[in-house]
């Protein structure tokens, strides 16, 4: 149900759940040192709890109350929050172990969003939120798309219209001395290197097995809608897939492409209008959510071609989405 600021703020007092927007994903919130509240959250998402959820604060203060903070951080957080930036710190013992699974790290961000912010000021506890969908959906970046993904069971949802961003934060590993991205984002490794003037690793991303066991929840079947899809390389690989039957979906960067696709009978469909970057990203998991309502065979999704960061990371949640047929 679509709800009021106060009826949300009253939920998240008593214990119970609210669903929050935040400028990269919907949030599925509870008060994060409260044993119970973040209990429910993994039931509602039926999320294994061997995966660890963040905890959202309002500043850098706030964060040192839960995890401890050394210089990195905050240089860090003095340039990238409020914003999709997750580190992961050591925690401190108030935080408790459901919801970091156990781990001795905790991941904290600050987002940038004016509704969780307000909310966070008017309550005297951290919120845990992880993206308010069921386990191994895409996404919310609507709460239509909230409604729709959790039906009756669905906690009261603040609205504040489609996010800005997209897709969920950057996650950085501060905890070990070799620092690594373990999530991609809009925040990307060059502008953090930049900031501590030291090398910043995204191999562990590569490596499946040992980013597995650092950040559980970014296993590979994750952000996966429930319409196979088949992953492609290129537009070019696309286009001479021989296997494309006439009730199937392609979904490609730019509608500028949609033409190359005239010969091909089946539905064409467009992240942008021509290819920005940034609107495929704010685009992508909700023209799955619709699609994934329309019956088709498959999706056909193909890598973007750019050699950018925030491409990287697009190309990481696309590779996730078709991740069960690879
Ligand atoms: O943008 C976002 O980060 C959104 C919004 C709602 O803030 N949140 C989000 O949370 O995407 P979630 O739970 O869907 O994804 C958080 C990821 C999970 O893959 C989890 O495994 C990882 O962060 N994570 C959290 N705490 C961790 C920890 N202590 N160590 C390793 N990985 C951690
Ligand atoms: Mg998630």
């Amino acid at each position: 149900m679509i709800s009021s600021f106060a009826h949300c703020k009253e939920q998240l007092e008593d214990g119970n759940l609210a669903i929050l927007p935040t400028e990269t994903v919907y949030g599925l919130a509870a008060n994060g040192i409260n044993t119970v509240a973040v209990k429910k959250i993994f039931s509602l998402k039926g999320r294994p709890t061997t995966n660890p959820v963040i905890l959202h604060v309002s500043n850098i203060n706030e964060a040192s109350k839960y995890a401890f903070i050394d210089e990195k951080a905050e240089k860090l957080a003095e340039h990238f929050w409020p914003g999709p930036l997750t580190l992961l710190l050591q925690k401190k013992e108030i935080v408790p172990d459901i919801a970091t699974a156990g781990l001795s790290t905790v991941g904290i961000r600050s987002p940038s969003n004016d509704v969780f912010r307000k909310m966070l000021t008017a309550l005297d506890f951290p919120l845990a939120a992880p993206s308010a969908n069921p386990s191994n959906q895409t996404s919310p970046t609507s709460a239509s798309q909230v409604l729709e993904m959790f039906g009756e069971s669905c906690p009261p949802v603040l609205d504040d219209g489609p996010t800005e961003l997209g897709i969920e934060s950057t996650i950085l590993n501060l905890s070990s001395k070799k620092l690594s991205i373990l999530r991609p984002g809009h925040i990307s490794a060059a502008s953090i290197e930049k900031c501590l003037e030291q090398p910043v690793s995204t191999k562990e991303l590569h490596e499946e097995n040992s980013h597995l066991k650092k950040s559980p929840g970014t296993s590979k079947v994750h952000y996966a809608p429930k319409t196979p899809a088949i992953l492609h390389a290129s537009i070019k690989d696309c286009l001479e897939y021989k296997n494309i039957t006439s009730n199937d979906l392609i979904i490609i960067h730019s509608s500028n492409d949609i033409e190359r696709f005239n010969k091909i009978p089946c539905k064409t469909v467009a992240l942008s209008r021509d290819g920005d970057l940034h609107e495929i990203a704010r685009s992508l998991f909700g023209k799955l959510h619709d699609a994934d309502k329309l019956n088709f065979n498959q999706f056909h999704l193909c890598l973007n071609e750019l050699q950018d960061e925030l491409a990287y990371a697009i190309n990481d949640r696309i590779r996730r989405a078709c991740a069960k047929n690879s």
